[in-house]
């Protein structure tokens, strides 16, 4: 493969264990076809990001119009209408009081800013996180990510970050016997966190509403209301990082929107424009207002190109009722392959909210991570001809995170290679 050659030789390709050998050529809905003509049905979206699926017509209509007008002059020097629409339409979309957006490049970009902000907003400078979250690979963002792996050699980070558990309850340390004991006991254990890790001088709480990479972790319906009663107790922001769950992945729009909580600050990225690089940060507008003049700014952020795509995204997910296709296909999924739980060792757990769907695959029942497992569950998938991604602290949670137009048939076709290659997986342990 000429391109495996050019990587080689020219990029640092060693940042990750290896690639998948697939040669993309082009993409158009769920299918992406490889320069040798294979096809391949998506289940991970670009790492969830084409949630309306590769080459929306729409959204590449709007992305090819903006093309032939402008494609940048700089969001924060000149007015630029694709920019002040895009706010407002986030400002339409997004949950409570959110009206104030900072448009970026990223989704670490997005995470940078929104700490930031919340420096500005409350005087202080300390946050905390939760273990086992991603929230991306810069200083910052890296420093809030709760995950030994993902920080190798990135040290010494920022100071003033503490941890609290994440409501993991496969693997709850307390031993929780429910869902709901986990995250009251997750809950409490977030109270110590502030009260014995930090100065008290903590500007702001930051969590994915689902945890992406740290493998699917779907916290309980009352985690989050009970989170955000500790936090408005000490008057501490809640960041709500939606970039992995945002624009329908979960069956809503946002995923907070399922546990009835509304965040002072959200942070958008992947699925926010179809494939087009755009991130943002959305504040209430009494914390958006703390910043000022030199506070902040972007080259490249809200690139026209990128808001005409996003706008037209938008637009798509709410025309083609994409969160709700989510829902049904994600039950569709689930109760599918919900089974495979009982039947098979390998299936420790099968978790997940609309299409953002996880098997933690375990060797034993002391739930022994079945890491190399889900790399030939995945290289096997490949092979009959469905693209799947692997990911969770232990490296062993098959990720299900097809775009948001998933068709019933194609669901079942998932189920019936998916329910194959781990039966076959499952009598090699
Ligand atoms: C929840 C979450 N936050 C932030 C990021 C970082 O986004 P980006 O890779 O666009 O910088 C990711 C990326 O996977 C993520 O899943």
């Amino acid at each position: 493969m000429q391109t495996q050659k050019l990587y080689d030789e020219y990029m640092m390709t060693n940042i990750v264990p290896g690639f998948e050998p697939v040669e993309v050529e082009s993409a158009k809905g769920t299918r992406i076809r490889a320069t040798t003509g294979e096809e391949y049905l998506d289940c991970f979206s670009g790492i969830s990001v084409c949630n309306a699926g590769h080459g929306h017509p729409k959204v590449v209509a709007a992305a090819k119009a903006q093309i032939d007008k402008l494609i940048h002059c700089c969001t924060y020097v000149y007015y630029n209408p694709r920019a002040g629409q895009l706010a407002e339409a986030l400002a339409q979309i997004t949950p409570g009081p959110l009206r104030k957006s900072f448009l970026c490049n990223s989704g670490a970009e997005a995470i940078e800013g929104a700490l930031r902000l919340a420096r500005h907003a409350t005087g202080r400078d300390e946050f905390v996180a939760l273990t086992h979250s991603f929230h991306g690979r810069t200083y910052a963002s890296l420093s809030i990510t709760g995950n030994s792996a993902r920080k190798k050699s990135g040290g010494p980070f920022m100071p003033g970050v503490a941890f609290a558990p994440a409501p993991y309850f496969y693997r709850c340390p307390y031993g929780s016997k429910t869902e709901a004991e986990c995250a009251e006991r997750s809950a409490e254990a977030l109270a110590q966190t502030i009260r014995y890790q930090t100065s008290g001088n903590v500007a702001a709480f930051v969590a994915e509403p689902v945890l992406g990479e740290g493998g699917i972790l779907v916290p309980h319906e009352s985690y989050f209301k009970l989170v955000k009663e500790i936090l408005d107790e000490h008057d501490i922001l809640f960041i709500c990082d939606e970039v992995q769950t945002g624009f329908g992945r979960t069956g809503q729009l946002f995923a907070i929107e399922h546990y009835g909580v509304e965040p002072e600050i959200m942070t958008l990225a992947k699925g926010i424009a179809d494939g087009f690089p755009l991130g943002a940060f959305i504040a209430r507008p009494d914390i958006a207002d703390a910043f000022t003049p030199g506070s902040h700014l972007s080259t490249f952020g809200g690139n026209p190109v990128s808001c005409a795509a996003a706008l037209a995204n938008i637009g798509v997910m709410q025309d083609e009722k994409l969160p709700e296709n989510a829902a049904a296909r994600g039950a569709q999924l689930t109760d599918a392959l919900r089974p495979l739980e009982d039947e098979l060792m390998l299936v420790g757990e099968l978790r997940g909210r609309g299409l953002m769907i996880g098997l933690e695959l375990v060797k034993d029942a002391d739930k022994t991570p079945a890491a190399e497992e889900a790399k030939e569950v995945k290289k096997r998938c490949r092979e009959a001809g469905i693209l799947i991604g692997v990911g969770g602290t232990f490296a062993n949670v098959v990720r299900l995170q097809p775009p948001l137009i998933l068709s019933e048939d194609e669901a079942v076709e998932i189920v019936d290679i998916l329910s194959k290659v781990l039966r076959d997986v499952n009598g090699s342990l």
